[in-house]
């Protein structure tokens, strides 16, 4: 196993009812400023319930982030917080809102171009604190440290960590879920999927722990995922789905063995390009990576096969080429296409991504920092 620190100092509040505790967790004369999204949180009643556990508090809303948020809709929120003296940031939506709410909180105490955060990883000594109501179970936000924003100008959606922005608390209630339209249901199992992935598919290092939680999360939404996309007021299944969307990314099955994150560095170029959904690019990427990279890969991706997909015969290329190939399938059966034409990106996309991560100079991609962009090209080219 490699050396790892671990910290994940969130405290989760998981069920029917919970947007309620909030009250106990935000002080009485925290001055607050409400993040959301699109208006999802106003059709759903989770805004009502947010302002009721709210109270007396002095509570100032800022609404209209967008999916992928917009560093150009950001910069409003951050002098509303500024001018304001805001002490406490509550963010209540998906992936978006939340990482909209953890810029801000950097942004805020930050001196200088908020941008050169992440353009420039100006490091984040401090941030406002906040806390999250999650409504769609995908990033792991809510339990994260990371944070990804687009630059629409320069067409660049860069991704930051820092330990400064930890949400105190995350609400989890899986019935703020109900009203997701089935895209997003969709999207989240994915999402949440390739997560476990790009932390399991590596190399082995001996952490069978690991391994074996990783395995879990993906045989849990494998379960899962289509019983909550078959009926989608089936509490049980989508609280499962929901527990397994934060486990994947709260730093615990990425202790201590190598990483990837080529098809999320990849897919990020995808949405920033052709405003394909976050999920989407992965579908479209991964089982095309693991394909390109299967000789790397070659002993995690048989034991993939075995325990993930109960793949024990034929030999060793035809296991792994089954495992891939049940990848590719298990996100088309639960709505997420895995070709570029399926989303009609044409194949100028190929030579356009590989070239934007070239000028990043992201020349070096994957576990072992030998994806180069013309691996990338390769990738792509499998997924036209
Ligand atoms: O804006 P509203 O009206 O709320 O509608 C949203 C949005 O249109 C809707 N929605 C959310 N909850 C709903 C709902 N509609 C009905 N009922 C509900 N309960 O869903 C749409 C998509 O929301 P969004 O937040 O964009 O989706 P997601 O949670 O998938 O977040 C995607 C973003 O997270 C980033 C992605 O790159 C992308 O920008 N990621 C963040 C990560 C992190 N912080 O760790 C890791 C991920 O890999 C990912 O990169
Ligand atoms: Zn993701």
């Amino acid at each position: 196993m490699q050396d790892f620190k671990f910290n994940n100092p969130v405290k989760i509040l998981f069920g029917k009812g919970q947007i309620a505790s909030i009250s106990e967790q935000i002080s009485p004369n925290a001055k607050v400023l409400m993040v959301y999204g699109g208006g999802s949180i106003k059709q759903n009643g989770v805004y009502e319930q947010v302002i009721a556990a709210l109270g007396d508090r002095s509570v100032i809303e800022f609404g209209g982030v967008e999916p992928n948020p917009k560093l150009e809709t950001l910069t409003a929120a951050i002098e509303i917080a500024r001018s304001n003296s805001i002490d406490f940031l509550l963010a209540v939506g998906g992936g978006s809102v939340i990482d909209a709410t953890k810029f801000i909180a950097a942004a805020t105490h930050f001196q200088g171009d908020p941008w050169d955060i992440l353009a420039k990883r100006e490091p984040v000594a401090s941030a406002l604190p906040l806390g999250t109501v999650l409504t769609l179970p995908a990033t792991g936000s809510e339990m994260n440290r990371f944070f990804v924003i687009t630059n629409d100008t320069t067409q660049e959606k860069v991704g930051y960590g820092s330990e400064q922005v930890f949400p105190q608390f995350s609400v989890l209630d899986p019935e703020t879920t109900f009203s997701l339209p089935l895209r997003q249901i969709s999207n989240g199992i994915v999402d949440a999927f390739t997560h476990t992935v790009e932390q399991y598919l590596t190399y082995p290092v001996h952490a069978p722990l690991q391994d074996r939680m990783a395995e879990s999360i993906l045989t849990t939404l494998i379960e899962e995922g289509p019983k909550t996309l078959a009926d989608p007021a089936d509490y049980e299944s989508r609280a499962n789905v929901m527990w397994c969307a934060s486990m994947a990314l709260n730093g615990l099955i990425g202790a201590g063995v190598p990483q990837d994150w080529a098809t999320h560095m990849i897919g990020h170029e995808l949405t920033a390009l052709y405003q394909l959904d976050h999920a989407q690019t992965l579908a479209v990427v991964l089982p095309s990576l693991l394909q390109v990279k299967q000789d790397k890969k070659k002993t995690k991706l048989l034991q993939y096969a075995e325990r993930v997909w109960n793949i024990t015969a034929g030999d060793e290329s035809q296991r792994i080429s089954q495992a891939i190939a049940s990848t590719a399938q298990f996100f088309a059966s639960v709505g997420v296409a895995t070709r570029l034409s399926d989303y009609r990106v044409d194949q100028s996309a190929i030579k356009r991504v590989a070239q934007k991560l070239d000028k990043q100079g992201a020349t070096g991609l994957g576990e072992h920092q030998d994806i180069s962009p013309t691996d990338v090209e390769r990738i792509l080219t499998l997924s036209a």
